[in-house]
């Protein structure tokens, strides 16, 4: 696993799934499940990234229960208030205590035509706000096969961190765009490979403490059989899960990779 210094992650990424009355049951099954299991909070940070319309909701429970989840958006505005609608502002967010925003997800930019330039500047945008990025970055099959695994993601990882000062806090999540909802998960030696290029251009452009505090993710059909494999890399500090992190039982086991598995 991830050297000591970095808390490991498991980061749920619910996309387009629950509404708000589900995500209050939700959150609530997920706190008992791992409850239940005696698993002991803080040795690995659990995060849910709801959809924006359950948000508050879920704010209102972690609080009203003291269930130390960390929360999270899936996107954000680039602008921080004014007319564009539709759009949801960083300043928002951070008053209902997100503490990160997803950005750079291979589905926005495919389905939304987010190029590097957006996702800088929505980067900006989080910074702004006090809100950590998860910024996303991956290759899809056709670069795998053209440029190899790193070109695309470093090029991303670049391009997203252009202007972004050395203390800032990021964290960055290599998603493979052929490993996501594909049930192909990238081997764990594919993700150290490309977790460790990442985290060096961390280090040349933010500098070593950064290069060294940056946990870096892996995501892409991560489930609790393949958790383990992740973790035990020293470059892979936690996990984005997409479709395993809104089944109770599966997201729970997930984050409890250091019993199961002894890693
Ligand atoms: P998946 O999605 O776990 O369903 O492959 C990961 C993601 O898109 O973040």
């Amino acid at each position: 696993m991830g050297a000591v210094n970095r808390t490991p992650f498991i980061a749920g990424n619910w996309k387009m799934n629950l509404d708000h009355l589900q995500a209050v049951a939700f959150v609530q099954k997920l706190h008992w499940a791992l409850k239940d299991a005696g698993h002991e909070a803080g040795t690995v940070e659990v995060g849910v990234f709801p959809p924006f319309t359950d948000i508050r909701s879920v704010q209102t429970l972690l609080d009203a229960d003291k269930i130390e989840f960390s929360l999270g958006a899936q996107d954000l505005s680039v602008h921080d208030s004014g007319a564009y609608t539709g759009e949801v502002a960083g300043p928002f967010l951070a008053k209902l205590d997100a503490k990160y925003v997803i950005i750079g997800h291979s589905e926005r930019r495919e389905y939304h035509a987010e190029g590097d330039d957006v996702v800088a500047a929505k980067v900006q945008a989080a910074l702004r706000s006090g809100l950590i990025p998860v910024i996303c970055v991956g290759e899809t099959a056709d670069d795998l096969e053209k440029h190899g695994a790193s070109a695309v993601p470093v090029a991303q990882l670049r391009a997203a961190l252009d202007g972004v000062a050395a203390g800032a806090e990021v964290v960055v999540a290599y998603e493979p765009v052929w490993a996501i909802g594909s049930g192909q998960a990238a081997t764990p030696q594919q993700a150290q490979d490309v977790c460790a290029t990442l985290r060096g251009v961390v280090g040349e452009l933010l500098g070593p403490d950064a290069a060294a505090a940056t946990r870096v993710l892996y995501g892409g059909s991560v489930k609790s059989g393949n958790i383990a494999g992740f973790m035990r890399e020293p470059d892979v500090d936690g996990a984005l899960v997409g479709g395993a992190s809104i089944l109770v039982d599966e997201f729970a086991a997930i984050i409890r990779y250091q019993k199961h598995v002894g890693v």
